[in-house]
């Protein structure tokens, strides 16, 4: 008997998900595996936060929460927003769900007729990807090479928006790449937009904590005030305060918007865990050390990685400019041969070949639409991310290379 709706035929089960199941499969085998494959900070949430949540029981906020969160939340994130991000969305402005994922799957949800186009970033978080379609929408991807930091071009841009094209995608600093964008970039793209009013623009911000070599972080709304009445902007507790099992994400944006957003939520979960709820709002109110103390533990594994991966022919990685992967490329390896004489014929064979050779679990870029590159996450201490480098440098020099390494 077939369950499965057509509306989920075109739905792949999610690459990073996979991998870190083939990795499981393989510990459990008793192989030595490190698992680079999933994106959650390897930290504990503060204490202060769990302490909220403790007390936010004891005291009873336990029944059903608003649908578009409590009121507390949503003002600390309209304090939020304006302390650090310098954007006014008031509290009936901003929705808050489980995680931000189901703030992508409100938004698009709210929005989208079948076939319009949602222009996505390769390589991009893949979840966009996947709502979009269940939802009948058409993914359209734009390809941001490495040539220019996996960013998005307004020529580029320019040359995607048709008549259908509903929503832009934005995610700075990017999963998978780190890519950031500054604000000429951002302005750039803005002068773009503006000629479309029409176009919808989401931008994830969830990563914006984790922004390297003293970069500050500005947001696509502010960067692009006459967008502001069309952009939803995304963010988020789970990567900048280590609480990704908490399921808090928000979003801000204009009201009608929003109320649109939260309809869909109220068919779909209602508010988000009350407790949890509390969490994030002493995560959002609360004393910032922690923020910055992991995001420097970030910044020195990524300068770990790239050291490592500079000292490897064959595999390249310019510095990501933020989150907490490296997106290395390995197109000198693609039409290698192996020592039992298999062709790596594309980048799910090299991650393949690692996970097989150096026990090291990683997702080939072919998952993100960008290819040949792999993604790990430095979401683990650095002797562990040593220890993967050194592994796949000793894999790698087993290859037959299809041309000598340069
Ligand atoms: C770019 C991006 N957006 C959104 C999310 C979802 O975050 P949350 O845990 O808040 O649902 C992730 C998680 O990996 C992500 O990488």
């Amino acid at each position: 008997m077939e369950f499965a709706s057509s509306r989920l035929a075109p739905v792949k089960p999610s690459a990073s998900a996979w991998v870190s199941q083939a990795a499981k499969t393989a510990k459990a085998a008793g192989e030595d595996i490190i698992d680079l494959g999933l994106g959650e900070p390897d930290f504990d949430t503060p204490p202060h936060i769990v302490e909220a949540a403790h007390q936010a029981a004891l005291a009873g906020e336990t029944r059903y929460p608003p649908t578009n969160g409590t009121l507390a939340l949503r003002k600390a994130v309209s304090d939020k927003l304006a302390r650090e991000n310098n954007l006014t969305y008031s509290p009936d402005e901003i929705i808050v769900a489980n995680g931000a994922k189901q703030v992508l799957f409100d938004g698009l949800m709210a929005t989208l007729e079948p076939d319009d186009e949602v222009l996505l970033c390769a390589p991009y978080f893949g979840q966009y990807k996947d709502i979009v379609l269940i939802l009948s929408g058409k993914p359209v991807t734009i390809s941001c090479p490495a040539s220019n930091g996996f960013r998005l071009t307004p020529e580029a841009l320019d040359a995607a928006i048709t008549p259908k094209t509903r929503w832009l995608i934005l995610n700075m600093p990017s999963n998978p790449t780190g890519a950031v964008y500054n604000d000429n970039d951002l302005r750039t793209l803005g002068k773009v937009l503006e000629k479309h009013p029409d176009v919808l623009i989401l931008s994830d911000e969830i990563y914006e904590h984790i922004l390297f070599d003293d970069a500050a972080f500005l947001s696509f709304a502010v960067a692009c005030p006459k967008l502001k009445d069309r952009v939803l902007t995304v963010n988020g507790v789970s990567k900048a305060y280590a609480m990704t099992g908490w399921r808090i994400g928000y979003g801000a944006g204009p009201k009608e918007l929003i109320a649109a957003m939260t309809k869909v939520q109220s068919q779909i979960s209602s508010g988000a865990c009350s407790v949890a709820q509390a969490a994030a709002t002493a995560a959002l109110n609360g004393p910032q050390d922690e923020v910055l103390r992991f995001k420097l533990a970030f910044e020195s594994r990524r300068n770990l990685v790239v050291d490592q991966v500079a000292q490897i022919d064959g595999l390249t990685l310019a510095p990501p400019g933020g989150a907490f992967y490296a997106y290395i490329g390995c197109e000198a390896f693609i039409g290698a041969v192996t020592a039992d004489g298999e062709t790596l014929k594309d980048d799910a064979d090299f991650t393949a070949f690692i996970l097989k050779e150096a026990g090291i679990a990683a997702v080939p870029g072919s998952a993100y639409e960008l290819s040949p590159f792999f993604r790990i996450s430095t979401a683990a201490s650095e002797g562990v991310l040593k220890t993967a480098m050194d592994r796949i440098a000793a894999a790698v020099v087993t290859l037959k290379p299809r041309k000598p390494l340069t």
